[in-house]
């Protein structure tokens, strides 16, 4: 790990362990982002034998990826073994028979090469600040004329709580999101072709700060930078926060900007002269 990363990846994978029991809770827009991301696939004629979910989760993509090809086995990765154990929890008959489990890192994928013809990922990558290396990864495990398809958050998330927090103290209390402006340009770099990126920006509304910043830990997406400040916050600071944010409040509650970006590319089905993809990880 080297210390110029600013997030703390260990620090991290504890938080995941931790919300994986009451993620489903609270993870509403991610269930939302991730239909989003899986109605895509109603435009592109696929019957894949194997399909991989990165960075599954409690497995909601797992689940919807087993209905929509029931041939195909579904592969669920992630980096916390809480998430897979309630994923395996909730795996539907029909389904469960033919999903597999595996803890592991996207930085570093123990699958085999040209494995998937569809690799999937919703909401995960963001947590990846070394984008390349990911795609690297994600190219290698994809096969020959497979479909790469994710979605992830872009910089202007959680821009209010961002901003209320500045005024307030100038810390770094909020993830910098990966600028996935150059999403694009990172999947053409890799070697992925017939790319397209689209963003969405979503509002949700929270009855308060101190509700937002609950749901952002119980959904293990809170503060994970290295420069967070590890002290407790002064009551003083945290009314402050408020008293920003609240000059912000709709009828309908506290708003809070999620910019989604969804991209899926293509990786050609013979290997395309010029194109040497930098593998980020080794191969298993
Ligand atoms: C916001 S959740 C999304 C989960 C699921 N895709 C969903 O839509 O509900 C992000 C997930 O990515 C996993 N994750 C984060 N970094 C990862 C990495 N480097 N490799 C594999 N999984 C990772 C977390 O453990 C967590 O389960």
């Amino acid at each position: 790990m080297s210390p110029e990363e600013i997030l703390d990846r260990r620090w991290m994978r504890a938080a995941f362990e931790r919300a994986a029991p009451g993620y489903d809770r609270v993870a509403d827009l991610q269930r939302e982002v991730a239909d989003r991301t899986l109605e895509r696939l109603d435009f592109v004629r696929l019957d894949p034998p194997r399909v991989l979910d990165l960075g599954a989760g409690t497995g909601y993509g797992m689940r919807a990826l087993g209905a929509r090809y029931p041939r195909a086995e579904v592969h669920g990765l992630d980096i916390a073994q809480g998430m897979l154990r309630e994923a395996r929890r909730q795996a539907l008959p029909g389904i469960l028979e033919r999903s597999l489990y595996v803890c592991g890192d996207a930085l570093r994928l123990p699958l085999g090469n040209d494995a998937f013809p569809l690799v999937f990922s919703s909401l995960t990558l963001q947590w990846c600040e070394d984008l390349p290396s990911a795609l690297a990864e994600i190219w290698r495990v994809c096969a020959p004329g497979g479909l790469v398809l994710f979605s992830s958050l872009g910089p202007d998330t959680l821009g209010e709580l961002r901003d209320a927090w500045a005024g307030a103290d100038g810390g770094s209390h909020v993830n910098r999101f990966l600028d996935m402006h150059l999403v694009g340009d990172a999947l053409m770099a890799t070697g992925f072709r017939d790319v397209v990126t689209d963003v969405d920006r979503m509002t949700w509304f929270y009855p308060g700060v101190v509700g937002l910043m609950q749901s952002l830990k119980s959904l293990g997406a809170h503060n994970v930078r290295r420069d967070r400040p590890r002290h407790l916050t002064p009551p003083s600071r945290l009314e402050s926060v408020q008293r920003r944010y609240e000059a912000l409040r709709r009828p309908e509650g506290l708003p809070a900007t999620y910019e989604v970006v969804y991209a899926h590319a293509w990786k050609p089905a013979v290997p395309v002269p010029g194109v040497a993809p930098a593998f980020g990880g080794a191969p298993p």
